[in-house]
């Protein structure tokens, strides 16, 4: 359930209309719903009730806006970061470092550093060195780092290959057979605490079964651990779950998810640990956009919208799918290709599809961009960045400003020899 609805015959986001901000800020621009992230939040908790002891930390990957982690942070989340500029954003919107996991197959040894001297809460180790280093960084401070070793359990998640990362042959975590050897070598060294494992086989998982096939086969490997007299107590069963991105698409809700959790997990005796990204935050925003043209085409007609790829990605990325509909419906339909002003025909977000007739200057919504939209953002064509809104009730504020192609111009130079 969001909060993007009808109201007067327009869209609002809560109590505020969606002409007002198209009106008072400009589009494109993302406008996001506090109230459907804290519902997001709370359901996601709420589904999880009869699991046990458990972490939440939200990917902050999905939506890094400082706002919303702040909206996030007062749920109660934590957040699961790749960097360490997630990491400074994290605690920015003040999350406590002790809340945090450090996640990502490349961190740098000044990023280990860095999230060490805050006192992060938990890194998730993709290799034996990185384990190495990270103990060794540690031990010369007279610290401990507490980490779990992310394994790789091979398993199809049956999602987008290029967001599947639990095959053996994607580049995260460590085999899941070589897991137990790798485990025990880091176990003994001086600096670090391996405290359990960690997975995430993908995102935007459309069934349960790959999930549990995956926990399945981290629970055996937990009870070889323990049998090998590795005290475990903790396992971060990652991210993944899908959101309905089409009207009247299906997905495992987060009850039915925590009840696969609490089922097959029964008897762990451990922290669960969960990062949470795209069902906290897709469902949460939209990105608002103008119609520029409706220009004949072929086949269909091309509603040229003024919002691109480099906004949101994901239709060019993936072939991912945004509901479009227009902030004031007529009622009537058309058949449309929909596509942005950047110069390349990979720069179109539907073809030949059903949409609300719409007319130049009109304004629309692409839905379900509230996740891996204005963070996955770019400049491409000299564009500006896309900015951000916060919508709470009846009030809204202008979390991110539009950078305009100026600023950004502002910041290229010419070396001397081009200049005399
Ligand atoms: N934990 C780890 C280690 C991850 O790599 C990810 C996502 C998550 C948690 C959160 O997964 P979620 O709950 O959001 O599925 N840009 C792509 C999605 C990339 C996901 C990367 N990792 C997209 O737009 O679909």
């Amino acid at each position: 359930m969001d909060h993007f609805a009808l109201k007067d015959g327009a869209l609002h986001c809560e109590g505020v209309s969606l002409e007002t901000i198209a009106a008072e800020v400009g589009t494109p621009v993302y406008v996001y719903s506090t109230a459907t992230f804290e519902r997001h939040a709370q359901v996601f908790r709420e589904g999880l009730k009869d699991a046990g002891r458990v972490h939440l930390a939200y990917a902050i990957k999905a939506n890094p806006n400082r706002a919303v982690l702040r909206v996030l942070a007062n749920q109660g989340y934590g957040a699961d970061v790749v960097s360490g500029g997630e990491l400074a954003r994290a605690l920015s919107a003040g999350i406590p470092a002790s809340d945090i996991v450090f996640s990502g197959v490349g961190k740098t040894r000044d990023e280990l550093a860095q999230a060490l001297s805050v006192g992060l809460g938990q890194f998730n180790l993709e290799l034996e060195e990185e384990g190495q280093v990270l103990a060794a960084i540690a031990h010369a401070q007279g610290m401990t780092a507490q980490a779990t070793l992310r394994v790789n359990p091979d398993v199809d998640a049956g999602t987008h290959a290029k967001i599947s990362t639990g095959k053996a042959e994607n580049k995260f975590g460590v085999p899941i057979d070589q897991a137990p050897a790798i485990f025990g070598r880091l176990a003994a060294l001086p600096g670090i605490r391996m405290r359990g494992v960690a997975i995430h086989i993908g995102s935007q998982l459309s069934t349960l079964d790959p999930l549990e096939a995956a926990f399945t086969r981290i629970g055996r490997l937990v009870a070889n651990l323990r049998a090998a007299g590795h005290p475990i107590d903790r396992v971060d069963l990652g991210g993944g779950l899908g959101v309905p991105y089409r009207p009247g698409e299906v997905m495992p809700s987060p009850a039915e998810f925590g009840a696969m959790v609490a089922r097959v997990t029964r008897g762990w005796d451990v922290e669960l640990m969960f990062e949470p990204g795209r069902v906290i935050a897709g469902n949460a925003g939209v990105l608002l956009t103008k119609v520029i043209w409706v220009k004949p085409g072929v086949t269909n007609p091309y509603v040229i919208v003024d919002a691109a790829m480099n906004d949101l990605a994901r239709p060019a990325l993936y072939d991912a799918y945004h509901d479009f509909v227009a902030v004031r419906p007529t009622g009537e339909r058309m058949i449309a290709n929909i596509a942005g002003p950047v110069c390349e025909s990979g720069d179109t977000f539907a073809m030949g599809r059903d949409i609300d007739r719409v007319v130049s200057g009109d304004l629309a919504i692409f839905r379900t961009a509230g996740a891996y939209g204005a963070t996955m953002a770019s400049t491409y064509n000299s564009r500006a960045l896309v900015p951000e809104v916060l919508v709470s009730g009846d009030k809204y504020a202008v979390v991110a400003d539009r950078i305009a192609a100026e600023t950004i111009l502002a910041a290229e130079r010419l070396p001397d020899w081009l200049t005399a």
